[in-house]
Parts: structure tokens; C-alpha cells; sequence
């Protein structure tokens, strides 16, 4: 049995414990929390209170002869937290995305893991959800040719939803802590993964991009497009667009987080629209315009992927099981591994370069050498105001009122952790 340990019990750790509390092949023995009452909240919550708890993380590290790591805690953390792990040699780290707040950091980050012998893992989870999974088959199949233009809209919207605590918003909004802002460097590596990965590349080689920040701290609306690298001057160019849409009058419930994306990707045969992940089983999922995968071909349109869960918790189990069995065996890399984490953290810091710099900006000057000059750095809005995330929750709590005052579906949603 690997023994696994995790460090930091917020939000995210209720989806992160899935997959080990199914493996035959795991057990889950401590957690370790600066704040214990937090983590003592959650073990009664998961039905594991005799698991150990943790204050100091290092304790936990020398005393419990863990194999497995996961570090669930705001990212500035990450870096320094995956060191004493690795040093401590832990068989297998897995941190969750953005990677670091630099790339200095990754850098960091993959060294002590290659030094000591580790596997390191970056836990990026749409990059396992079910229906993304068969998007991947079929266009791998060649469904609509060779992939040409790839799409994302992340539409944060409004109606009942997981909650996510204001502790959680408040080193998000901080850039020292998040690295970023909220949406596009942190739920944007999820989009930035998948725009990489369905389209089949590492890298891409220009961004342009538009970063706003209505609500004066929330790095939304934001808006930006980038090439891929061509490898044959007679290559069709590829290119891609992300977009980032603050919607909070929209009533739309989710069992996560208050939002839902939708992609669109052109080829040189065809066409494939894949509707929702983070709020997929919801009333959009029900209706037969929405069906997980859309494909036209040759006059024809097909649905693809009813078969599946619409379910996003499938993307963090699938995840764990992935980690779990590269841990188990020896063979195999992590998904993702450290320099793919380090590109993720990239392609997330060239919308706000560019949108500061106003101009294109090219991925080899995203170098820990140019950041050690300090030509990379995100700067805060100048916008920025405290009261900014209090007029959002308000705005998004009278909506929520309205919606069910007109009758609108409103349950307290729960998940549970069958698999
Ligand atoms: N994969 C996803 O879809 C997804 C979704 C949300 C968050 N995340 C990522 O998960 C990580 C955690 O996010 P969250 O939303 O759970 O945040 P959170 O604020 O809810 O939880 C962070 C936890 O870390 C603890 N912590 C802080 N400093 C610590 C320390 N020094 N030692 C031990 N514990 C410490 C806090 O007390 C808190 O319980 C971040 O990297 C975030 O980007 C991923």
C-alpha cells in the first residue's frame, strides 16, 4: 500500500481525496493544515477522523514515510513546499496547477525533483475529464482532419454552486500569492492545458492579448489569441482564442464552481463543438441542443459522448488513478510532468505581459533570465479596489434571489464520493 499524505485541506482537497479513497493501492494515513481546525473539519466531513493532522507540513514529511504528496495550498507555497518533499524523498509529489508564481520556481521546482530522483507531477484535471477524453480520441482519428483553429469561452456565471470561501478568494486576489490573477493564470492553466493538448502541442509561439478587470480585482473580462509553432513553412497556420466572461446575471447552477466552458475547434474537415465541463449534469446538460460533443462532417452531424459522465469530479479521479498507477509501477511519466507545468506557467503569464506591454509577446522571452531582470512581472490594477469582490458577491447573490423567485430549479448540491 502507498501511503499518501496531503498538505493543505481547502476547497479543492474534497475532489483531490477521490481517487485514494477508492485505490486498493493506496492509503490515506495524514494531512497536514497550518489552520487545524480546517482540517479537522474535513476529516469529519470525509469520515476519516483517525486520520493524523499536521499544523507544521515539515513534521508530517519526516515523520510519516509517506509515498505519495499532494500539495493543495495557495501557489506562492508550491515551490518551497515540493523542495522539502523532494529532499525528504518522496516517491511521488504531485502539486497542484499553476505550477509556481515564476518560472525561477519551476525551475526550482523540477531541479530538486530530478536531483533526488523523484517523479514530480503537475495535477492538472481537465486534461482527464471523460467527454475531453473522447475529444482527444476522435480528433486524434482525424474526426475533422488536421485541427486548425481551437476556441474556449469560460463564462463565470450566476444560481446556486459550490461554496468557495472568501479565505480562498483572498490570497487569489493577492498577486504575490496567486501569481497572478484569479482567472486566467489560476482556472486559466485548465484552459491553457487543454488548448495545448487537444490540439496537440507543447508550446505555442506569439500571444496577443486583452486582460480587464471589471470588478477591479477579477482579471475578467479578459480576452487573447496566440499561434501555434509551425513546423513545415507549407503547414496551415494554427491559432487559438481564449475568452474570459464575467455573466453573473446568467442563473446557472453548478455543482463546482460558478462557471462552465464551451470550446470550438475548426479543421480542415470539419467542425467539434464540446459543451460544459465544471458545471456538466446541469439543465443545459438535459437538453438535447447540448450534447457533450458535436461534430460536422462531410454534410453530417454527429453527437458524441452521451455514453459518459457529465460529471467534473470524473477529471480529478481519473487524474489520482493516472498518478497513483505511475507511482505503483515505476513506469511511466506523470500527467502532467514539471516542464509541461513550467510551459503551463508560461502561456499564463503572456495575456498580462501583453495586455500591460499593449503588444505581442513571444514565448522565448518568457526565461527565468528575463525574470531575474524583472521584465516579467504582472502588475497589480490600477483599478484595484477592496470593496471590488464585496460589490461582486452581492451582484451575484441578488441574482440568485431573483432566479429562484421566478421559479428557477434551486437545490443545495452535493456530491458524494462514490465513484
Ligand atoms: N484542479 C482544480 O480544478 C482546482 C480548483 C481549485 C483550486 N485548485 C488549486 O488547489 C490549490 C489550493 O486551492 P484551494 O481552492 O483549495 O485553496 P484554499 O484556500 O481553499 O485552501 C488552501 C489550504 O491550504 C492551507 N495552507 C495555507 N498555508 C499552509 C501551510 N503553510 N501549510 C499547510 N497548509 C497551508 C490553508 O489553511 C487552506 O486550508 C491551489 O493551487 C489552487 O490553484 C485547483
Amino acid at each position: 500500500m502507498l501511503r499518501v499524505g496531503l498538505i493543505g485541506t481547502g476547497d479543492i482537497s474534497n475532489l483531490n481525496i477521490l481517487g485514494y479513497i477508492h485505490s486498493k493501492d493506496t492509503e490515506l494515513v495524514a494531512v497536514a493544515d497550518n489552520d487545524i481546525l480546517i482540517a479537522a473539519g474535513k476529516l469529519e466531513c470525509w469520515g476519516l477522523k483517525s486520520l493524523k493532522i499536521y499544523e507544521d507540513y515539515k513534521k508530517m514529511i519526516d515523520k510519516e514515510d509517506l509515498d505519495i504528496v499532494e500539495i493543495l495550498t495557495p501557489h506562492h507555497l508550491h515551490a518551497p513546499m515540493t523542495e522539502y518533499c523532494a529532499k525528504a524523498g518522496i516517491s511521488g509529489i504531485s502539486v497542484q496547477k499553476p505550477m509556481a508564481n515564476t518560472i525561477m520556481d519551476c525551475e526550482r521546482m523540477i531541479n530538486a525533483c530530478k536531483e533526488e530522483k523523484v517523479k514530480l507531477k503537475l495535477f492538472e484535471n481537465f486534461r482527464f475529464y471523460p467527454i475531453y477524453l473522447r475529444a482527444k480520441e476522435l480528433l486524434e482519428k482525424g474526426i475533422i482532419g488536421e485541427p486548425l483553429n481551437f476556441r474556449i469561452n469560460t463564462i463565470g456565471m450566476g444560481g446556486p454552486s459550490m461554496t468557495v470561501g472568501l479565505r480562498a478568494y483572498s490570497w487569489r486576489i493577492n498577486m504575490d500569492t496567486c501569481g497572478g490573477g484569479p482567472w486566467v493564470y489560476d482556472d486559466g492553466q485548465h484552459k491553457l492545458s487543454v488548448a495545448l493538448w487537444l490540439m496537440n502541442e507543447e508550446r505555442v509561439e506569439k500571444v496577443h492579448g486583452w486582460v480587464d478587470y471589471f470588478t477591479g480585482v477579477l482579471d475578467c473580462p479578459a480576452n487573447f489569441f496566440w499561434k501555434y509553432p509551425s513546423r513545415n513553412p507549407d503547414d496551415l497556420p494554427k491559432y487559438g482564442t481564449m475568452e474570459f466572461t464575467l455573466a453573473t446575471n446568467v442563473y446557472y447552477p453548478s455543482n463546482y464552481y460558478n462557471c462552465d466552458e464551451f470550446i470550438e475547434i475548426s479543421g480542415t474537415k470539419g467542425m467539434m463543438w464540446i459543451n460544459q465541463c465544471t458545471a456538466g449534469g446541469n439543465f443545459l446538460s438535459e437538453t438535447p441542443q447540448y450534447p457533450p460533443i458535436v461534430v460536422y462532417v462531410d454534410g453530417d452531424v454527429q453527437i458524441h459522448g452521451k455514453d459518459l459522465p457529465r460529471d467534473w469530479r470524473y477529471s480529478f479521479i481519473n487524474s489520482t488513478e493516472h498518478f497513483i498507477e505511475v507511482i505503483k509501477s515505476g513506469r511511466g511519466e506523470p500527467i502532467y510532468t514539471g516542464e509541461q507545468g513550467k510551459n503551463l506557467c508560461i502561456f499564463g503569464k503572456m495575456p498580462y505581459i501583453s495586455s500591460q506591454e499593449e503588444r505581442i509577446v513571444y514565448w522565448e522571452e518568457f526565461t527565468s533570465e528575463n525574470e531575474k531582470k524583472g521584465a516579467l512581472s504582472i502588475k497589480r490594477p490600477s483599478t484595484s479596489q477592496k470593496s471590488g469582490m464585496t460589490k461582486y458577491y452581492v451582484r451575484k447573490s441578488k441574482d440568485m434571489k431573483k432566479g429562484i423567485k421566478q421559479g428557477l430549479k434551486h437545490e443545495n448540491f452535493k456530491y458524494d464520493y462514490e465513484s
